[in-house]
């Protein structure tokens, strides 16, 4: 008899389940990806014999904007300014060379289009684009390496594996590592500018290139610099609210120069990307080191995330410290790297879901007509809305191909987890 109830009650409960809980519609994931695929087929044909990478599109700025969102006056800030596009290319694509530090974005956004809908169009410009990079991995004057090569060539490496490209990635790493100063502790981020030793947020993510170069080559010394630099940037580049400073300049002794921002609202500010790279940074130096301190201070800067993000969309300002108006410049580009780093810090911690459920938010409505461009359009980027320098009146509130690429590795991340594949949408 009892077994007999049992048996009831299990059928009773598959029963109400399937009758009560509805199945997710996965319609949003086949709109993005059929139209990033279709977008990024569409600028690897135009853009063929250039030999560039498409960035973003040429913008101007509005001197008015720029002053409501900074809360200063013009003259205080005019001088930073970048020269502003010639009239002609307003409105038109802005292509770079492979020395720019966004130059392994797009063929990063065709090798995870190509992963996610098997399009094998898709794979072959995604070769071909990475080839270009190439000459990347002798180059030393940046740490965006990491951007540059691991984005192009590290996905390479996971799709399509051949015998060069562990040289490209270990010769890449090495250069990584010619930045790095022990006495600091970090290794450096730009070459440019009056700091003694100048070190940015985004630096966190230029270290998964050495984790892989340690397995790769089996020495440890790539992961350690990693590690040291993790621990560094933990030390020095948060707040106590767990907003972080994007710029923090070193002394020769490893003291602290300045603390500072660049491309923030204020030196005091909570820059949004620089929030997301903190997120996803620490996250990833979680998966590959084990180490507790950094899953804390992951959650931590997540948590931060969820509560000062003020919008309803879940698409932050370009600044979480600039003053919400309608006209209040969004970032697409740190929504996106933001669900990325949520998405994999979903499945690390027993809370978990509400990471998990935030980023499926932002992921919808990058997907929607809101911030996905329509087939055609946007110059052939997929997203719209993202903010590159707001305090340089450079690429405000335009494409940018890191905010493409974030969002396409942000649906294979949850797609995975969701057990989603393209055939079956
Ligand atoms: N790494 C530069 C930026 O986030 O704009």
């Amino acid at each position: 008899m009892k077994i007999k109830h049992l048996i009831i009650a299990a059928i009773a409960v598959v029963v109400m389940t399937g009758c009560c809980s509805q199945p997710k519609d996965y319609g949003w994931i086949k709109t993005g990806l059929d139209r990033a695929a279709a977008q990024l087929l569409w600028t690897a044909e135009e853009i063929a014999d250039t030999n560039k990478i498409p960035r973003s599109i040429w913008a101007g700025y509005d001197a008015e904007l720029l002053e409501r969102q900074l809360e200063k006056d013009f003259e205080t800030f005019k001088d930073s300014l970048r020269k502003k596009a010639a009239p002609e290319l307003l409105g038109k694509r802005r292509l770079a060379g492979v020395y720019d530090w966004t130059s392994g974005f797009f063929p990063g956004s065709l090798w995870y289009a190509y992963e996610l809908t098997g399009g094998e169009a898709l794979k072959e410009a995604a070769v071909k684009f990475t080839n270009l990079l190439y000459p990347v991995s002798h180059y030393t004057q940046t740490h965006d390496l990491g951007f540059m090569i691991n984005c192009s060539y590290g996905n390479a490496h996971r799709l399509a594996p051949c015998d060069t490209i562990p040289e490209v990635l270990v010769r890449t790493a090495d250069n990584l590592c010619s930045r790095f100063n022990k006495e600091i502790g970090c290794i450096r981020s730009w070459d440019f500018g009056a700091w003694n030793f100048p070190v940015i947020i985004d630096n966190m993510m230029n270290l998964d290139l050495l984790f892989s170069a340690s397995k790769i080559t089996g020495n440890p010394y790539y992961a350690q610099v990693a590690v040291i630099h993790a621990n560094t940037t933990m030390a020095n580049h948060f707040r106590e609210d767990m907003t972080s400073y994007h710029v923090v300049s070193y002394n020769p002794d490893g003291t602290v120069e300045v603390k500072q921002t660049y491309q923030g609202k204020a030196d005091d500010s909570a820059w949004a990307r620089g929030q997301a790279w903190g997120v996803y940074g620490y996250t990833a130096a979680y998966r590959e080191t084990g180490d507790h301190r950094y899953l804390d201070h992951a959650v931590k800067i997540a948590d931060m995330i969820m509560s000062r993000v003020q919008t309803e969309d879940a698409i932050p300002y370009w600044d979480y410290n600039a003053p919400a108006h309608v006209d209040t410049p969004r970032d697409a580009s740190a929504a996106a790297v933001t669900a990325c780093g949520l998405l994999e810090l979903s499945t690390l911690v027993k809370s978990g879901k509400k990471y998990f459920d935030y980023a499926e938010k932002i992921l919808m409505s990058l997907s929607s007509d809101a911030y996905l461009a329509a087939e055609g359009t946007n110059e052939g980027f997929v997203l719209m809305h993202s903010t590159g320098s707001l305090p340089h009146g450079s690429e405000v509130d335009v494409p940018l191909n890191y905010a493409d690429y974030y969002y396409l590795e942000g649906l294979q991340r949850y797609m995975a987890l969701e057990g989603v594949v393209y055939a079956d949408l």
